[in-house]
């Protein structure tokens, strides 16, 4: 399903965006397919769901390719020392019982596979308040035992302006070209975690002016699908497990959406920028900042210049940073065997 560019062809789309739908349920408050749908994660624990955004041979959707190239060279083994846990990136974390419960057994079968070594946690994005979510919710002890340490590439630790546009006019996936922001908007506004990665109360100030149209300026407020998100991980609880946070900056990002009377709000904004990675504000980049003093195990921090939100996941001196503590280790290992 995503990102298949063959789905994304005009009039396609649309078939994309009803299957990728979802609808809401105020009385549950939780979301489903709609009728007809079911969407799975394939081979859940293999690398393959998660090196390549569309497998198809078009494409140049690359995810976290290069890092697993780059790991595989040094001696790892897809599904066995290297594994993928895909999710529905439509939901969050409260909707996401289903994958914590699969999540839990993959890090313990390659604990096991791996001759009992500790595993290292590679998240990117929204991958990132994901996996503290589920970090948040198991023991100490299960942590000590398990985790290596959590490397975060461009963490969203307060939420981002740029889900507000998806909701007001649709974001055309970076493709301008080929898709249609107003085609998109029905199935960007259905996703929770869109609702979740709204910014946060504790990231921006009640007064800051994040969407302005000529008759009204908006600033934070809540509805449904955002009061059954915000708290998971507002208060960003430490994850108690060493931290290895790595983002860009400098580069220009959304800060404020301003609207005339013309593009409200049908039509793409104009944006005034911000500091940040292209695409999470610098602010929320920085969250990890807060675990510095909170928590008894390291909690690394490094800022790489033009590590733009995307490229991050391919750049030589991100690769070559997991690598040197990867492979570091597995000398280690062998050197203490
Ligand atoms: C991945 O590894 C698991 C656990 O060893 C195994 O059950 C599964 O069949 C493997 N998947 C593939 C596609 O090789
Ligand atoms: C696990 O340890 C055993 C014994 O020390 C060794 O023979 C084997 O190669 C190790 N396996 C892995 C995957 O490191
Ligand atoms: C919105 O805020 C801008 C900038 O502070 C201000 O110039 C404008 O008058 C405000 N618009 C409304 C409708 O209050």
């Amino acid at each position: 399903m995503w990102l298949n560019l063959e789905e994304i062809a005009p009039y396609v789309i649309d078939c994309f965006v009803d299957n990728m739908r979802l609808e809401y349920d105020r009385v549950t408050h939780t979301t489903h397919n709609v009728a007809g749908v079911d969407i799975k994660t394939s081979q859940f624990g293999h690398t393959k769901t998660v090196e390549y955004l569309d497998p198809s041979e078009l494409s140049q959707t690359s995810y976290f390719g290069p890092i697993v190239d780059s790991l595989v060279a040094e001696g790892y083994v897809r599904n066995v020392s290297i594994r993928g846990a895909p999710y529905d990136f439509r939901k969050a974390p409260n909707e996401l019982g289903e994958f914590y419960v699969k999540l839990k057994s993959l890090i313990e079968e390659t604990y096991t596979l791996n001759n009992n070594s500790r595993v290292t946690l590679v998240g990117h994005s929204m991958g990132n308040p994901v996996t503290l979510y589920f970090l948040n919710h198991q023991t100490q002890a299960w942590k000590d035992k398990y985790i290596q340490r959590f490397i975060t590439l461009a963490g969203v630790w307060g939420g981002v302006i740029k889900t507000l546009r998806l909701f007001a006019s649709g974001d055309s996936l970076g493709l301008s070209l080929v898709v249609s922001p107003l085609k998109v908007r029905p199935e960007q506004r259905s996703m929770p975690s869109t609702a979740w990665l709204m910014p946060s109360d504790l990231f921006w100030n009640p007064d800051e002016i994040l969407i302005q149209q000529p008759k009204r300026n908006y600033t934070l407020h809540g509805y449904y699908m955002r009061q059954d998100t915000e708290n998971l991980i507002r208060d960003l609880t430490p994850p108690g497990v060493e931290v290895h946070c790595l983002h860009g900056n400098g580069l220009p990002t959304p800060g404020r959406l301003v609207y005339d009377v013309k593009s409200w709000f049908d039509y793409q904004p104009s944006v005034i920028p911000d500091d940040g990675d292209g695409t999470v504000n610098i602010r929320s980049l920085l969250g990890c900042l807060q675990w510095q003093k909170k928590q008894k195990q390291k909690v690394y921090h490094e800022i790489f210049k033009d590590a733009e939100h995307m490229k991050i996941l391919d750049m030589p001196e991100i690769i070559a940073y997991i690598k040197h503590l990867q492979v570091s280790e597995a000398h280690c290992l062998y050197s203490i065997d």
